[in-house]
């Protein structure tokens, strides 16, 4: 399996390479020393705190490199020359989903929602005992982000540089902390990438077209306020608040027209994430007064509102109760929503906000709080096929998912050529613990079969998005403060 991956990755990393001009700087591989937060211990449930144990288990399912204490019996090491032609170490980072390729825009996204969920809910990970399990998948996909650090000005990236731009304010924040020294290198790396991505505009799929049938970025305007965003947060630099409440946030937020976050559009993430200014600057201070940030806060609402079921806004739901926006991967838009959700309602509880308005009609943070423990329900097994979408979850889960490493035994040498397995009707030989699978259909029916890549594959960003689910559901309220 190993020589497969190396050689079905190398295509799609010198691609990247030809993104990414590396920076002679390398590190040395950064260790946690477990460093606080000023947060209290929450009580977690012990449900969501099985599911999210498991739930980050995929993320070791999906390393790519030397593996370190590797704890997945069937797991071996891969991919650990990429890079090394062009002088840096890009054998880490983790596989985007089933087939084993490595995407930058997709895995700079999971790194940024972990350090999200970290940042928000870290004293609940720590309680729940999954602290360590969460910085280890974060450190993991550093390593492999920041050898990244330049793109050229004829290929722009602006969605993929912004995003890992985004991942590193993210980041900064999260080993602020524990490692003040790394922390700053990640945020200079961050601010560097930003003004690079701002200023030689573009979506790297249309300068690499081949990429776009694998993860099309739809714009990259999105990623420039996120990453903006981020890096107000993490740098209290105005400037960057005045990029996304000026022309960019006016000529590329649309603000007004609620979305669904996901990997591809970051809208409704921006306008949480900046809510927390207008929930939490102090009284007095200039950017409480900002009309654009108003904008961003009602648009925020007007996302809460769609996906509340009692709202009249709100969007289509399953007869299960699953909020359905797309039939590929189907969970991803109500997990990250769910997420969105439990972040916005403890954003009110915190700031003493009790209402919520949606075209006149009153909700409150518990309503909030309660459809995401709806999603996440339904996920884990309270769903019409009485099945649970995380992998090792529950008694009944998918045993065919569409996964290279999981559908052939780990003693066999396929070469490049997986098809036996793949198209055999057996269960898979190795479980995939914590994957969260694409999911069901409308009809809340799903198909577990191997080869059913729309609702059968898992992918690593599902699961940072899940695992920062089951974060928010671990506590029954939390204490969201001033991210720097
Ligand atoms: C691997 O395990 C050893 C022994 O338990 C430990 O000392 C080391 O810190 C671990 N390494 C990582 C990267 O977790
Ligand atoms: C902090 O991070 C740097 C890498 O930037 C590393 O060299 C150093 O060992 C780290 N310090 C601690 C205390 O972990
Ligand atoms: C990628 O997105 C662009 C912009 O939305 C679109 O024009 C193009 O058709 C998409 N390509 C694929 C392969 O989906
Ligand atoms: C804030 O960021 C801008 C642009 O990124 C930079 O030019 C400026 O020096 C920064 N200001 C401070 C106080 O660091
Ligand atoms: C559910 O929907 C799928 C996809 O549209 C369809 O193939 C399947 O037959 C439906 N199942 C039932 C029980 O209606």
């Amino acid at each position: 399996m190993a020589n497969c991956v190396r050689c079905c990755c190398w295509l799609l990393v010198l691609t990247l390479m030809a993104l990414a001009v590396t920076a002679a700087v390398v590190f040395v591989r950064y260790k946690n020393n477990g460093g606080g937060f000023p947060f209290p211990a929450g009580v977690p449930d012990p449900k969501y705190a099985d599911a999210l144990s498991i739930a980050l288990n995929f993320f070791q399912v999906q390393k790519s490199g030397k593996l370190v204490n590797n704890t997945i019996h069937w797991r071996g090491d891969s991919a650990t020359e990429d890079g090394k032609e062009e002088g840096v170490d890009l054998s880490k980072g983790m596989y985007d989903a089933g087939d084993h390729m490595k995407f930058g825009f997709p895995m700079a996204f999971t790194a940024t929602m972990l350090s999200w969920s970290v940042l928000e809910y870290g004293h609940a990970i720590r309680a729940a005992g999954q602290r360590d399990s969460a910085m280890d998948a974060l450190g993991w996909i550093m390593d492999y982000l920041r050898p990244l650090t330049k793109i050229t000005p004829k290929s722009p990236g602006s969605d993929v540089a912004a995003e890992t731009a985004a991942a590193m304010a993210a980041a900064s924040l999260v080993y602020k902390p524990i490692n003040k020294t790394y922390s700053l290198s990640l945020l200079d790396h961050g601010e560097r990438l930003f003004a690079f991505a701002d200023k030689y505009r573009g979506s790297y799929t249309r300068t690499f077209p081949e990429l776009s049938k694998y993860y099309n970025s739809t714009t990259y305007q999105d990623e420039l306020l996120w990453a903006a965003t981020w890096l107000y947060h993490a740098t209290g630099n105005i400037s960057y608040f005045a990029y996304v409440t000026g022309k960019n946030g006016k000529d590329f937020a649309d603000l007004g027209n609620p979305r669904y976050f996901s990997w591809d559009d970051k809208r409704a993430g921006t306008e949480v994430l900046l809510s927390r200014v207008s929930f939490f600057a102090s009284q007095g201070s200039d950017v409480v007064q900002d009309d654009v940030l108003g904008l961003y806060k009602q648009t925020a609402d007007a996302v809460m509102c769609i996906l509340l079921p009692d709202s009249e806004t709100a969007a289509f739901r399953t007869a299960g109760g699953l909020l359905y926006v797309a039939e590929w991967n189907s969970l991803q838009h109500p997990v990250a929503s769910a997420f969105l959700a439990a972040v916005y309602g403890d954003y009110m509880l915190s700031s003493g906000k009790t209402e919520l308005s949606c075209s006149g009609q009153s909700f409150s943070p518990a309503d909030l709080r309660k459809f995401a423990k709806s999603q996440a329900d339904y996920l884990l097994g309270s769903n019409p096929m009485k099945m649970s979408y995380l992998v090792g979850y529950g008694e009944r889960y998918p045993q065919r998912v569409h996964h290279r490493g999981a559908s052939i035994p780990a003693d066999v040498d396929t070469g490049c050529d997986g098809h036996e397995w793949l198209e055999s009707s057996k269960p898979n030989p190795n479980i995939a613990t914590g994957a969260l699978v694409g999911g069901p259909y409308k009809n809340d029916t799903f198909v577990d079969s191997r080869d059913n890549v729309m609702q059968n594959e898992a992918t690593t960003y599902n699961s940072a998005l899940v695992a920062g689910l089951l974060s928010s559901l671990l506590s029954t309220s939390s204490l969201p403060q001033s991210l720097s």
